[in-house]
């Protein structure tokens, strides 16, 4: 049966469902051709390669912590020692001083915030902060390329969402003097592309206008600030940052998240995040696994170092070769490649290298915006970077890249239109 099925899934063969009536029919009529059997589908963000990897450029785990023996074994012994612990939402035991509770102190403490409150995840943390502290109808100023769990907030919310030009504190001041005073959301490091969000610009700008401002730190937690705090508190911006949501699935490499904030604050959010209530909370066991993580990058300050080492020589070394990666200012970067087409043959040229590197395509881009994303880790070699410096150089003629978004024009600018608007 198994196999039945797994052979099935290969070959895209999904016969319509007899059982569904009209109009889930008429839906995956629509839909399921496109994400399977057209090359810009599934066919699109599939790595393929014979020869296996070679260099990893998809990957979160930037500090190169996932397999680390010591994040396992704290996991195992508090596995073998407790089991699961309580599979309940955070609701039922949120007054014990327990392992989820002692965590959330240690982590408000890390990234000097009065409190903190553990969830599921990076997309939970920020669905929920929004819709507890957007009112409906009350307006959301968002960076555009915000991540897309902050925009799905404001559905939640029911708020209005105010898109502001990406890392643009002059429109955001436009913005929030036409509609007033609100929330402001931005990503203190992007996703997409590595560039950095102008906090100290932005939060000023947020105190004028007299709003609140939600920093969404998930890249940026574990690889900056003392002990991988973030850049919030690299700033010195604690007392002026409302709240701050940090998935965990990046230097964390795990499966979790954080929203922080005053402890007044916090309380509420204890009690209106419907996430938070409707949903279990994070097991025990992973919280023995993140506070691993936690001690090691106290403990082992190389990790980032080596991680923006890695990034500086990357990026260094890209840009000699023509392509444009200036928005990249930390771990991430973006090769523009416009149309999916490009994108599918720059893909595969890396693949047949064996690169891996992310496809990033509708919705998390414009259509003609798509791009290949390259996320770099403190355990990348010299010759890794050589290696994918090379394999983009070889491109440029393989593929006939002139025009594209991604390389740079003789006079030095880009040769066309540069991301715009991305939200992944
Ligand atoms: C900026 C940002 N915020 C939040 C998330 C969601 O985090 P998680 O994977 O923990 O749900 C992501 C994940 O891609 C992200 O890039």
């Amino acid at each position: 049966m198994t196999n039945q099925l797994q052979k099935k899934a290969l070959s895209y063969d999904l016969a319509p469902t007899p059982q569904d009536p009209a109009h889930i029919r008429a839906l995956t009529d629509e839909k399921v051709d496109l994400h399977t059997n057209t090359h810009w589908g599934r066919d699109a963000i599939t790595n393929r390669t014979s020869r296996g990897w070679r260099v990893i450029l998809n990957t979160n785990d930037y500090l190169g912590l996932a397999r680390h023996p010591r994040v396992a074994i704290a996991k195992a012994a508090a596995l073998l020692e407790t089991g699961h612990g309580e599979a309940v939402s955070r609701v039922f035991i949120q007054d014990r001083d327990d392992a989820h509770r002692t965590f959330e102190r240690r982590f408000a403490a890390l990234i000097g915030a009065q409190d903190a409150v553990l969830v599921m995840s990076g997309y939970n943390a920020n669905t929920s902060i929004v819709q507890v502290f957007a009112r409906p109808g009350s307006p959301v100023y968002l960076d555009m390329r915000a991540h897309a769990s902050l925009w799905e907030g404001v559905l939640c919310a029911r708020a209005r969402a105010i898109p502001f030009r990406h890392n643009d504190p002059a429109d955001l001041r436009r913005k929030i003097a036409l509609g007033g005073p609100g929330l402001v959301i931005v990503d203190s490091l992007y996703s997409t592309d590595g560039s950095v969000c102008p906090l100290i610009e932005i939060v000023e700008q947020c105190e004028r206008g007299g709003c609140a401002i939600v920093v969404d730190e998930t890249h940026a937690f574990g690889c900056h600030g003392h002990e991988g705090g973030g850049m919030v508190s690299a700033l010195g911006l604690t007392d002026r940052v409302h709240f701050r949501t940090i998935g965990l699935s990046k230097a964390v490499a795990a499966r979790g998240g954080i929203v922080a904030g005053s402890a007044r604050n916090m309380e509420l959010f204890r009690y209106e995040a419907r996430p938070l209530i409707f949903s279990t909370t994070v097991l025990g066991y992973e919280i023995a696994g993140f506070n691993a993580v936690l001690d090691l990058v106290r403990d082992e300050p190389w990790r980032a170092a080596r991680l923006h080492r890695n990034h500086a020589r990357m990026k260094e070394d890209l840009q000699a070769c023509g392509f444009d990666v200036a928005a990249s200012e930390s771990q991430i970067l973006a090769i523009v490649t416009g149309a999916p087409d490009n994108t599918i043959a720059f893909r595969r040229h890396l693949d047949a290298r064996g690169i891996r590197a992310a496809v990033f395509g509708p919705p998390a881009t414009p259509p003609q915006g798509c791009l290949l994303r390259m996320s770099l880790s403190a355990m990348l070699t010299d010759d890794d970077i050589a290696a994918t410096v090379e394999a983009c150089r070889d491109a440029l003629s393989a593929l006939d890249m002139r025009g594209w978004p991604c390389v740079r024009q003789q006079d030095g600018a880009a040769s066309g239109r540069r991301l715009r608007g991305a939200a992944s």
